[in-house]
């Protein structure tokens, strides 16, 4: 077997290895194999790559990747889990700028050499594109999450987006037409950068992990005609597996939050609806609750219903929760959880918190599967969560979350609300559950507030 048949061989095992994975990610239960299985297909991928030392010198592909592992592993020890879709935003970043240095590299080095043909020039112009776009948008994204300055929309900004639009077009043919004159090539990478910019310096909000998937999507893009560039298998199959899945991810949320991928593009989340004030929503309508009178009610409870959101990620109130699971169990009570899907940060930040205490799948209960059962829930309990459960989204059709399907949890007989203040959540709006007639709202921190009935319960 030459050593080309042996890198086809392997770039083979690793493709198969990343769509097994893939699937293997889209249940709760198998997610742990499919991570295994993916980065064991990324791991058979970069020791074929070393071996074709026809790419690059391998030497040069050993020291980027010493220094990446090193830099991934500091990251992924150091972040919390809650800064996570800032990390997500970077590595979409990262990837579109590396798709940028291949395709503008290439063309420099493939255009002295007079050989480029037309299916070249297109990839090169596609990949430097879409890269700059990912590369810049994702940097926007990042220091927004990271709440670092203050980018935002201003006059004319619709006017610039649209001429830089038309300025890439113009580049890209351009590249593709006269692919020696290498000042087209550097005009397409600033436009898309710019583009990167003006496309999404105006979206905020709760649109912005939509951003983040969609820029995911363009990155796993701009890899895949990278892959053409390099007229590499294994990049395009790669880059259309990110591509496709981000896509997929981007129809989602867009689906969990009631919002078209168009309207989270061209339009603002503020100017699509108006918040009503909060002395109108809460009035003197507040019932204040305690531990020990929280811990009485689900002493005659039987059925439980636990709603986790953001709240519960900053407390680290996980093990405080399952802690208060078993403490019910023990006294016979059924306990649930209900899981939105944009409850949190980032996709699935719920599952994995709760998994992280050793919460069991079977209890994690999606929106359409728990929905229709809050009717007959004597208690839920909703820690750390806002947005996910506000019923404006149901009633006011002027509501800036109008439209968005929530939990009902105030649909069960009792609702007991964990979190600090009155403060609203990420949508920046009033709850009118804090003020309903069964809710009562137990003030403190998350863990604080659920040991504190974890103790009552037992001192009870
Ligand atoms: P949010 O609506 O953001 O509400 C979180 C609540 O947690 C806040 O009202 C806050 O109130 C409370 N909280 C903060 N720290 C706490 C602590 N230590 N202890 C107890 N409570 C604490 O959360 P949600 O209901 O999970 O909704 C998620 C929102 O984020 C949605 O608007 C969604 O669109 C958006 N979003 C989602 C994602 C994904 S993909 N999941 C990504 C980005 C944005 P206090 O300050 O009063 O405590």
């Amino acid at each position: 077997m030459s050593r080309l048949d042996l890198v086809a061989a392997a770039y083979l095992v690793a493709a198969v290895l990343f769509v097994l994975g893939l699937k293997s990610l889209g249940r709760p239960r198998t997610a742990p194999r499919g991570n295994l299985l993916g980065a064991s297909g990324m791991l058979v991928a970069v020791l074929a790559t070393l071996l074709d030392r026809s790419i690059v010198d391998f030497r040069i592909l050993l020291a980027g990747l010493v220094v990446g592992s090193a830099i991934g592993m500091v990251l992924a020890v150091k972040v919390r889990m809650t800064a996570m879709p800032q990390l997500v935003a970077l590595f979409n970043g990262f990837g579109g700028g590396a798709s940028v240095l291949v395709a503008t590299a290439s063309l420099v080095e493939v255009g002295d050499q007079g050989l480029v043909d037309d299916q070249f020039a297109v990839a090169a112009a596609l990949t430097a594109l879409i890269g700059a776009v990912t590369l810049t948008g994702s940097m926007v994204a990042f220091t927004k999450l990271q709440e670092i300055g203050s980018l935002r929309s201003f006059p004319g900004l619709a006017v610039l987006r649209a001429t830089m639009a038309i300025v890439a077009v113009v580049a890209s043919v351009m590249v593709v037409t006269r692919p020696g004159d290498q000042g087209w090539m550097w005009a397409l990478v600033a436009a898309g950068a710019l583009l990167g910019v003006f496309g999404t310096i105006a979206i905020g909000g709760a649109d912005m992990p939509v951003v983040i998937a969609l820029l995911n999507s363009c990155s796993g893009v701009a890899a895949s005609t990278a892959g053409f560039v390099l007229d590499n298998s294994l990049l395009i199959i790669a880059g259309s597996l990110v591509g496709a899945s981000g896509l997929v991810l981007t129809q989602i949320m867009c689906r969990s939050m009631n919002r078209s991928l168009f309207d989270v593009v061209f339009g603002s989340l503020a100017a699509s609806g108006v918040a009503p004030d909060a002395s109108d929503v809460y009035g003197d309508r507040v019932t204040s609750t305690s531990a020990e009178e929280v811990a009485m009610l689900l002493e005659v409870a039987e059925r439980v219903a636990i709603v986790p959101g953001y709240g519960l990620a900053v407390a680290q109130a996980q093990h405080a929760v399952r802690d208060l699971m078993r403490t019910l169990n023990d006294s016979g009570v059924e306990v649930v959880f209900g899981i939105h899907p944009v409850a949190g940060r980032m996709p699935g930040h719920m599952n994995v918190l709760l998994a992280e205490a050793e919460i069991d799948y079977e209890r994690l209960l999606d929106m359409d599967q728990i929905n229709p059962t809050f009717a007959q829930t004597d208690v839920t309990i909703v820690i750390g969560a806002n947005d996910v459960v506000n019923p404006s989204a149901r009633t006011d059709p002027d509501s800036p979350i109008a439209g968005m399907p929530i939990l009902d949890v105030d649909e069960s007989r009792t609702v007991v609300v964990v979190k600090r203040s009155l403060s609203p959540g990420f949508a920046g709006i009033p709850n009118p559950l804090f003020a309903a007639d069964g809710t009562l709202m137990l003030f403190g921190d998350g863990k604080d507030a659920v040991l504190d009935v974890v103790a009552a319960l037992l001192n009870g």
